[in-house]
């Protein structure tokens, strides 16, 4: 009993003298270690004589008692003090100016998506989302291109591993989609989106790129009404002094076909390293719709004409900012982005 009166003196007396937090952990391995001496005094409760045993037995359990909880308050009385010390020599002047957070931003595809989806907006034209893994029939037969047309090879096409199912070479499926949707009624419509081709990436061409379609139908739809639209699109995402110019073409779902040059932004048309000297810029395919196209989407095509054209946006985006390489759009480059 005595040699626990004094091993209890003891351990108070160096705990209090434990300095701080490493020193109490070092006391708490002593005493209450696995070799500790708590734990030693308790087992000896073997060797005193049986008479003795029971007060023996509950003296150590009530030291060890004791002790834990003194351990434990000068624990946290030291977790007080290190905290008190902290905030005194790390004082934090609240009256600082604060570090502003970082705002993120569009992506100038979605941007400039956007944009040209918004002005179309204003001359009537809803968005029509259609599907970016399409079917052999509907990226090229029912727009006029069947099985070995040579015509196919002008979208070099990635084919999945299940017979007849693509990812869009172009937006022009969507056509077929929205026209057996909403036929017979009038049509006037944009379809934006991803397309994919199984091409090798340059500076001018990638395997991804975004189009937006454009398709009207309805009765007395024409060529000037095409024209309209897309001098007037020009002229709102370019500038008002914006001219376009129309050269025949060739697409096996248009007929008449046309492919649209936009005067040079940089030049206006006398000339320069943007236009190749040819004072235009290629902005878009388009056309009259076909006669089979239209039969296939459900209309009359002695009754009903349409017009529809397609523009890669990246394009358009790489002319409007004089961006020299398409593949700057999806290599997720910070230094690039963030310039928009
Ligand atoms: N789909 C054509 C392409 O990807 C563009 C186009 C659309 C041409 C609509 C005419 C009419 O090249």
């Amino acid at each position: 009993m005595s040699d626990l009166a004094s091993l209890e003196q003891r351990a108070l007396t160096q705990l209090t003298a434990s300095a701080d937090e490493a020193a109490l952990r070092d006391w708490h391995t002593q005493y209450f270690g696995k070799q500790g001496e708590i734990l030693l005094a308790v087992k000896k409760v073997g060797e005193v004589p049986p008479a003795e045993r029971r007060a023996y037995g509950q003296e150590a359990n009530r030291i060890k008692e004791c002790l834990t909880q003194a351990y434990e308050k000068a624990l946290a009385a030291e977790h007080e003090k290190k905290l008190a010390r902290d905030l005194q020599s790390d004082a934090l002047d609240v009256t600082l100016p604060g570090r502003p957070a970082r705002v993120g931003r569009l992506h100038v595809a979605t941007r400039d998506m956007r944009r040209i989806t918004a002005i179309f907006a204003d001359m009537g034209f809803q968005v029509y989302r259609s599907r970016e893994v399409e079917d052999d029939l509907t990226n090229f037969e029912l727009l006029n291109m069947p099985p070995h047309h040579p015509a196919r090879d002008m979208w070099d096409t990635f084919h999945t591993t299940t017979g007849g199912v693509l990812l869009r070479t172009h937006t022009s499926p969507g056509q077929i989609h929205i026209m057996r949707e909403c036929c017979p009624k009038p049509i006037r419509v944009i379809l934006p989106g991803m397309c994919y081709r199984y091409e090798a990436i340059t500076t001018r061409s990638e395997i991804m790129f975004q189009q937006v379609e454009g398709l009207a139908v309805g009765e007395k739809v024409s060529m000037t009404d095409l024209k309209g639209t897309i001098i007037a699109f020009a002229r709102r995402l370019f500038g008002k002094d914006r001219t376009v110019r129309i050269r025949s073409s060739y697409f096996p779902f248009t007929e008449p076909s046309i492919e649209v040059d936009m005067d040079c932004l940089v030049c206006a048309g006398k000339g320069c390293g943007l236009c190749k000297g040819t004072g235009w810029l290629e902005i878009m395919g388009a056309g009259m719709v076909h006669p089979i196209v239209l039969k296939n989407g459900g209309y009359d095509p002695s009754r009903t004409s349409g017009f529809a054209f397609g523009m890669g946006i990246q394009r358009i985006s790489m002319l409007q900012y004089g961006i020299d390489d398409i593949r700057y759009f999806w290599a997720n480059d910070l230094r690039f982005l963030s310039q928009f």
